[in-house]
């Protein structure tokens, strides 16, 4: 679809870079001739990320940086790191987030402050960081931000993460106006479900509803990674200089039918809690047994 330079020596931060859309989008852009480095906070996925696209595209250069989004420190350490290795940062792409399923009245301050420092705080650090690195600089840039469709849609059970990600769609339309004189691009993708395994963990209660889902969306399918990420490398590439403060939304067409878990509202009160119990007890448990295996290793 791309020319194989397309992103040729172009500096990318990818934000949760080491699983699911952010690993796939950053082994794309590897595979177009950027210059990477992947951020988020567990160290092992990054390197693994990074070996495979040395592997794949070999002579590119990949830097890794554990950070977590939701420390301002840390993410200035990082943009000031990469700046110092790779010479500058052309593209930032804020993918990192956090979400679960959850009933709004049962959520603590806590968990609404979980996803939403991840989501939205994160996210405004990270742009903050690199927009002020790309004004110094005076080479102008851009910033692509994903989000989702109930951004504008809201949905039901995802509260904390549709309030995060709306402001981010209106942070991206927001800078786009503000900081177009510094010639810096701020342009969003709403992707609908693109199956990895941090999304499915947190968001489909059992394997066996991805067949009802899909029949929830016009194409009648999942996305697949390689779509969203040849979007991105063209919301990213010079030639589409002049998309400026849009949100692309690929989804089959799904955000037509109605808001993202609005359906699941059909289920009486009493059953979400114990569906939604059932997942948050699943993620505790793989989560304590990841750390134990930490502590072992
Ligand atoms: C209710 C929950 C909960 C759940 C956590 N909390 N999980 N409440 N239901 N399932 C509450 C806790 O009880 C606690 O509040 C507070 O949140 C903080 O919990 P921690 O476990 O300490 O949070 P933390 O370690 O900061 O982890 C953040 C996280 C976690 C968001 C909860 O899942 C995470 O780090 N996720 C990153 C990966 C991820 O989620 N990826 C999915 C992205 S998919 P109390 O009051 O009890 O102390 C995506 C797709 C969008 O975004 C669109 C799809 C179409
Ligand atoms: P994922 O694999 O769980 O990705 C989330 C990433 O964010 C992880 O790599 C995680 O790494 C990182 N992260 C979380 N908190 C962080 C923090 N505080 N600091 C730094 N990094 C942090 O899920 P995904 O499905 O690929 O989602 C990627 C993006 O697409 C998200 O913005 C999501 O909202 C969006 N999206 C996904 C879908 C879908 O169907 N998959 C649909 C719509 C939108 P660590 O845990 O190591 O920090």
């Amino acid at each position: 679809m791309f020319r194989d330079d397309l992103l040729k020596d172009k500096v990318i931060l990818v934000t949760g870079g080491g699983s699911g859309l952010g690993q796939s989008m950053a082994k794309r852009f590897g595979e177009l001739g950027a210059k990477l480095v992947l951020a988020g906070r567990r160290p092992d996925p990054l390197e693994e990320t990074a070996t495979a696209i040395r592997e794949a595209s070999p002579g590119a250069e990949v830097l890794t940086h554990p950070c977590d989004i939701r420390n301002p420190d840390q993410v200035d350490a990082m943009v000031a790191t990469a700046v110092e290795k790779l010479g500058r940062v052309d593209h930032l792409v804020n993918n990192a987030a956090g979400n679960f399923l959850a009933q709004a009245e049962g959520l603590s301050a806590k968990g609404f402050d979980a996803v939403v420092r991840i989501v939205l705080h994160g996210t405004f650090h990270c742009t903050n960081a690199v927009g002020k690195h790309m004004i110094e600089r005076g080479g102008g840039g851009s910033i692509l931000s994903i989000v989702t469709t109930y951004a504008w849609t809201g949905s039901a059970f995802v509260l904390p993460s549709a309030c995060a990600k709306a402001g981010v769609l209106a942070m991206t339309r927001s800078l786009a106006v503000e900081w177009g004189r510094y010639d810096i691009r701020c342009n969003a993708i709403a992707p609908g479900p693109f199956p990895t395994e941090g999304a499915w963990s947190a968001l489909m209660p059992d394997p066996s509803m991805e067949e009802q889902h899909k029949k929830r969306i016009p194409s009648r399918r999942f996305g697949e990674h390689i779509e969203l990420t040849n979007l991105a490398s063209y919301l990213l590439a010079e030639e589409s200089g002049y998309v400026n403060g849009e949100c692309v939304t690929i989804d089959g067409g799904e955000w037509l039918m109605g808001g993202e878990f609005n359906h699941l509202t059909a289920m009486p009160s009493n059953v979400i809690d114990g569906v939604f119990g059932m997942m948050k007890a699943r993620r505790d448990a793989s989560r304590a047994k990841r750390r134990g295996e930490g502590e072992s290793g």
